[in-house]
């Protein structure tokens, strides 16, 4: 029979895309007996076409992702299981390679193994150098089995993963099946069930993300009391626990979410991390939704090296940062300064007077409910029962002040019909931001507090869609005022300028923000 054409006109994510797709379509498959159809050529004429010429890492990762694909969007979920695509596998290997990790030599772990991302080029890696050593494959098995170890949760992601494995060894490396066969390098077990672990001399991988309620909270959870600063995230969770297992100078290289470099949650992580460990690189990965399958997260690639003994004091430091895509190309190259306490570490390009972002003040954006042409009927020019001031821009002064009266001056009709237990009414004192700013305008941004004063004598607002409402997320939110002040400097508008070209103003580009230090209150 005729092999079927390859698919030359795909690019490699692409084809990944479409080999899931294939399955997505056929959910009641059984996820292991699919992806060991795969790994063993035996793939369904459909994808046959799409497996064609790829790569071993890419095969790989297509067989790791069609599990991916049949396991259940829940239990996935649930377990973080979102694989990482080889080029950025590779782009983390070399950077744990840069800052001292000897594959030769040292001993690794991958502690959320999933279908062996890290632990098959690892293991290629150590082939390689092994065998440039002379050694036979009984000494290489041997090794393997010494040196690398991957632990899964998941039984089926596990039995997967060791299959890989062995699929490498035999067939890149022509190894003795029988003996590539007594390897069982990925064990299944709960990494987070054992304290702390002995035996590796340096942690890779990319821990699971999920932000965890009480009830998901992992065994002796005490343990991780030095890192919580309110809910604990799972991958805060495994660098903990990695920093406690690894020797003196052993290294950490993972994949994680960006949201600790600034996120008040994270303050007690940061800062323990530091005592623990020297920040080697922080390299932001580009392309929040394009990297990892079905999942949208600015992730970042985290190197920290364990410190021979804690420090008491943490003192302003710096850390390599690189800007890289999802193909592993190196954009740009800065440092990431890390300051003397718990604060946000700031990213390259950010000035240092302005360390801070919307979240460590405690607020968030939100952009104003009503759209008024689509909802005229609800609009009134007085004030009656039943009714809510509505926020125009008119109302933000560029001089930073909020003047109702000046917004109902422009637009007659400045109360709306609310039901009163409407979610999208502010009932506290917030500050509104104007969402487009007009050419020649004087300020970047314009933004004033809408005053106590003002809830207090008319209960509520509603914000006109062409304003953005910053709200206090909890009780010891700075004073609104503050923010509105800090956001109307001029430099604080100039970094607006440097990340958004528009007129228009993106609620979640105002979120990412640098901002001045939160003051004292
Ligand atoms: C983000 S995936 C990464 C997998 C793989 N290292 C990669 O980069 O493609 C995280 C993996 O951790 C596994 N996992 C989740 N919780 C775990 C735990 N407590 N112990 C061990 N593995 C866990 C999940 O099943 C999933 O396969």
């Amino acid at each position: 029979m005729l092999a079927p054409p390859p698919e030359p006109l795909l690019t490699l994510d692409q084809r990944i895309a479409e080999i899931v797709r294939y399955y997505r379509r056929r959910v009641s498959l059984d996820a292991l007996g699919s992806s060991l159809a795969l790994l063993r050529n035996e793939p369904p004429p459909e994808v046959d076409r799409l497996l064609i010429g790829l790569e071993p890492a890419w095969s790989d990762h297509a067989v790791a992702s069609v599990y991916a694909a049949l396991m259940g969007k829940s239990r996935r979920k649930a377990l973080g299981a979102y694989f990482t695509p080889p080029a950025l596998v590779d782009y983390l290997l070399k950077r744990a390679q840069q800052f001292g990790v000897d594959f030769a030599s040292g001993r690794v772990r991958d502690p959320a193994a999933g279908g062996a991302a890290f632990i098959v080029p690892i293991a290629r890696q150590m082939v390689r150098l092994w065998r440039a050593e002379g050694l036979d494959d009984v000494s290489i098995v041997n090794r393997l089995a010494e040196r690398l170890t991957g632990r899964e949760i998941d039984g089926g992601l596990a039995t997967l993963a060791n299959a890989l494995l062995r699929r490498c060894l035999i067939e890149e490396y022509r190894l003795d099946p029988a003996l590539a066969g007594s390897l069982n390098v990925i064990s299944e077990a709960d990494t987070l069930a054992v304290d702390y672990d002995e035996g590796a001399d340096h942690e890779i991988g990319n821990p699971p993300f999920l932000r965890l309620a009480a009830r998901e909270e992992p065994p002796n959870v005490e343990r991780f009391e030095d890192i919580s600063s309110g809910r604990l995230n799972l991958y805060s969770v495994f660098v903990r626990r990695g920093l406690a297992s690894l020797p003196p100078g052993g290294v950490l290289a993972y994949i994680v979410p960006a949201s600790f470099i600034g996120g008040p949650e994270f303050k007690r992580f940061r800062s323990r991390i530091r005592e623990l460990a020297e920040v080697l690189a922080v390299d932001l990965i580009e392309g929040r939704s394009s990297v990892f399958m079905d999942v949208v997260q600015d992730t970042c690639v985290l190197v920290l090296r364990k410190r021979g003994a804690e420090v008491a004091e943490l003192i302003e430091a710096e850390a390599n940062s690189n800007s890289v895509s999802g193909d592993g190309t190196v954009h740009a190259s800065g440092k990431v300064a890390l300051p003397r306490g718990d604060g946000p570490w700031i990213l390259p390009g950010v000035p240092r007077d302005l360390p801070s972002n919307l979240a460590e003040w405690g607020y968030a954006a939100r952009i104003g409910y009503l759209v008024a042409n689509r909802q005229a009927d609800r609009l009134h020019k007085r004030r009656a029962a039943g009714r809510v001031p509505l926020v125009w821009a008119k109302a933000i002064g560029q001089d930073g002040t909020f003047d109702f009266e000046r917004g109902k001056m422009f637009r007659k009709f400045s109360w709306v019909d609310v039901p009163p237990d409407a979610a999208y009414i502010a009932r506290t004192a917030c500050v509104a931001v104007q969402r487009t700013s007009a050419r020649g305008q004087k300020r970047r941004i314009a933004a004033a507090e809408i005053p106590t004063s003002f809830f207090d004598q008319n209960g509520g607002v509603v914000a006109e869609n062409h304003v953005i409402l910053l709200l206090p997320t909890r009780p010891d939110a700075a004073r609104p005022a503050a923010l509105a002040e800090a956001l109307n400097l001029p430099q604080v508008g100039e970094q607006l300028d440097r990340m958004c070209g528009s007129a228009s103003i993106p609620a979640r580009l105002l979120e990412k923000l640098p901002l001045p230090a939160v003051p004292m209150k």
